[in-house]
């Protein structure tokens, strides 16, 4: 049976020059195809004896089955071929480091206002808010500021155009009155009015810059009423609170005394580091003082009955204490070489 062998032979040439799966199967066509050389070859079978048909068949279907390993073995150098073209064609470099996914992070001043949030909330404060475009109305008058009073000044306060009744707030204070008519407005029927305990954090305005002073900043206010609210509670929450923000004993907290038109008596709140680079220097964080009468009475609350204290706090001034940031406008500034420490 030279002839089947050398049909083998014939296909296993044709299939090395075939350099492309068309051209592949093409040269399959001429052997395996309805009209290629093995099917002639099973077709002729019918015109043999018998016996001669049982040998030479064997035989064909062996020749037909070695002809098809060769063209599976074809195929698949084809698809490594290429395989291999593509990769270089390509020219992927899988040593390059990945770009990353370019992870963000918390600002350093909404850290610290996180952290003043669950140290609060972790003495039963809730967390409240205002407006930051408020009235003439709240931002002074209900806090017992007369209309002389400097803050009122268009040196110190962003008026609205157009209208000066209109300002961006130069404190959270406001937010106290706001918050005790709201609170009035739910619970003043009662017998006993629960007790007010709110921090309000937000971003107040004052016309400012330098590397202390921003024209936008934050604070926070805090408030506290109920019937017999006093100083040494205000002393002893805001004494707890710093020791915690620093996580320090070595700390020591003086009120200062002070003058606010909406507390009654008022006192600035200075920080004293005991070692380390601050010993030795003071340092003012807030103001406080208990709530002024009039203000509990624009509140809608009986002054007679309840007392309170109040307290704003600068958490920008305490994110640069506690960080050791020395310019106030490097948290507004967006430079990532800054920002990308904090994350
Ligand atoms: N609102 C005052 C300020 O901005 C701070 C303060 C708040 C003082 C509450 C007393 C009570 O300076």
């Amino acid at each position: 049976m030279n002839d089947l062998d050398s049909l083998v032979q014939q296909a296993q040439a044709d299939f090395a020059v075939a350099a492309d799966p068309t051209a592949l199967d093409a040269a399959k066509a001429r052997f395996l195809g309805k009209s290629g050389a093995i099917t002639q070859q099973l077709k002729s079978l019918g015109q043999r004896s018998p016996d001669e048909r049982r040998t030479v068949g064997a035989r064909i279907n062996a020749a037909k089955s070695d002809i098809e390993s060769l063209l599976e073995a074809r195929r698949e150098a084809l698809r490594d071929e290429a395989l291999a073209a593509q990769l270089s064609a390509e020219a992927l470099d899988v040593t390059l480091p990945g770009r990353g996914a370019g992870k963000g992070g918390l600002h350093p001043v909404s850290r610290t206002l996180e952290r003043i949030e669950a140290l609060f909330r972790s003495i039963g404060f809730e967390v409240a808010d205002g407006p930051e475009i408020e009235s003439d109305f709240f931002n002074f008058t209900a806090l017992n500021t007369p209309e002389n009073h400097p803050a009122r000044s268009m040196h110190d306060t962003f008026y609205l155009e157009g209208d000066d009744a209109v300002l961006l707030r130069t404190h959270t204070s406001p937010v106290q009155v706001r918050t005790m008519r709201a609170h009035v407005a739910a619970f003043g029927d009662r017998a006993h009015m629960p007790e007010i305990r709110v921090i309000i954090p937000g971003r107040v305005y004052r016309v400012d810059s330098d590397a202390t002073h921003s024209p936008m900043f934050h604070q926070v206010e805090g408030l506290w009423v109920g019937e017999n609210i006093s100083f040494a509670d205000l002393k002893g929450v805001i004494a707890d609170f710093l020791r915690k923000f620093f996580e320090t004993d070595d700390l020591q907290v003086r009120f200062r005394p002070s003058f606010f038109p909406f507390t009654e008596p008022s006192a600035e709140i200075d920080v004293g580091f005991m070692h380390g680079e601050m010993k030795g220097r003071w340092l003012e964080i807030a103001g406080c003082g208990m709530v002024h009468p009039n203000v509990l009475r624009h509140g809608g609350i009986d002054p007679e009955r309840y007392t309170g204290f109040a307290f704003g706090m600068g958490p920008d001034r305490l994110t640069m204490l506690r960080y050791g940031i020395n310019d106030l406008r490097l948290f507004f500034e967006g430079d990532l070489r800054f920002l990308s420490q904090f994350r």
